[in-house]
């Protein structure tokens, strides 16, 4: 995810929560001018992680190109680094990306979509997925979206259940995920507005896909896999249980992320990371808003690691 999954963050939240099976880059965009050194790629990636291999096989290398980016020459370096997964974004909204026939925009143009896809595939023999909306303004083209990315042979698709007009709103429709399963045989993976293991219990049930794939519910509950392994283990938490488990979980998980970013970014620069990585955090405690509001209003890092302290206080108190 763009903005949190940066080789630090990932390299600790994998050490957190191993149960998650898959964890991805943040995209890199390939470039239309020049070209991706062997360097970049890596540290986009993270050397550790690299260095590590249990982490690098479990990590996807997400890009985000254009029909007249250097995708080649990209492709090219990420497979002589030797990594096993590419995942190539299609579902990114952003105006300026869209404009660029980049992210989203491909799903409206189904020719460009399989020159950049079908390109792709030609050049990279390891596992190649894509990630996709149901459409760019509307879900018509769906069916075909689906056909031209099995075509191309990709080795798995996820889906983000709303169009690129929709961006976030509402609700994802999971209705997307049973379809397109009844449409290829290529795996399936359901995305948008999975937040509990119940729900990820039902998409299973209800649908015939592969996999889910969690993005803002991971960074609210960074140990979902975990909570959900316990719940197929029929281990199920109260709400209780969950948030006492949250507020002790929330603590380890700010003070690692703190102890692992400051030293490489300093104070000023983790404490803004911490504040992007709080907007879920709270939402199932009683004044969650109000005390992310205060962390956001902390200008120092020391008071914002004292005010977490504090949510531990009050939430035992709480329960
Ligand atoms: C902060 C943020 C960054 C994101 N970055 C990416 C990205 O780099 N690539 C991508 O395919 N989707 C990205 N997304 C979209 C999510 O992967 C996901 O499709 C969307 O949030 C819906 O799923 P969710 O309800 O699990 O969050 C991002 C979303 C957020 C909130």
């Amino acid at each position: 995810m763009e903005g949190v999954t940066d080789p630090i963050y990932r390299k600790t939240v994998m050490g957190l929560f191993p149960e998650w099976d898959m964890f991805a880059t943040d995209f890199l965009r390939v470039p239309t001018e020049g070209t991706i050194t062997h360097k970049k790629a890596l540290e986009h990636f993270g050397e550790e992680i690299y260095e590590n291999l249990k982490l690098r096989e479990k990590t996807t290398f997400q890009i985000l190109t254009t029909p007249r980016a250097n995708t080649e020459q990209t492709i090219q370096v990420i497979d002589e680094l030797g990594f096993n997964h590419l995942d190539l974004n299609l579902g990114c909204p952003s105006r300026r990306v869209n404009a660029h026939l980049g992210g989203s925009y491909l799903l409206s143009d189904l020719k460009l979509l399989e020159q950049v896809v079908g390109g792709i595939r030609k050049k990279f023999n390891r596992c190649f997925t894509v990630k996709i909306r149901v459409g760019y303004k509307d879900d018509s083209e769906f069916d075909h979206i689906i056909k031209t990315l099995t075509d191309c042979g990709v080795e798995a698709i996820t889906i983000h259940g709303r169009t690129k007009v929709e961006m976030y709103k509402g609700v994802a429709q999971w209705k997307y995920f049973s379809r397109a399963c009844e449409l290829t045989d290529v795996p399936i993976i359901a995305n948008g507005d999975i937040w509990t293991p119940e729900d990820i219990e039902k998409i299973f049930t209800e649908t015939n896909c592969y996999g889910v794939m969690c993005g803002r519910s991971a960074m609210k509950t960074p140990w979902l896999a975990q909570l959900y392994r316990l719940f197929k283990e029929r281990k199920v938490l109260t709400a209780e249980q969950r948030l006492s488990l949250r507020t002790e979980l929330n603590s380890i998980y700010f003070s690692s992320l703190e102890r692992d970013l400051s030293p490489i970014l300093g104070a000023e620069k983790t404490l803004k990371k911490m504040k992007s990585l709080i907007r879920y955090s709270f939402d199932d405690y009683d004044e969650g808003e109000m005390f992310k509001r205060k962390l956001l209003r902390t200008p120092e890092l020391e008071t914002f690691l004292h005010s977490m302290s504090l949510l531990k206080h009050n939430s035992t108190h709480a329960s």
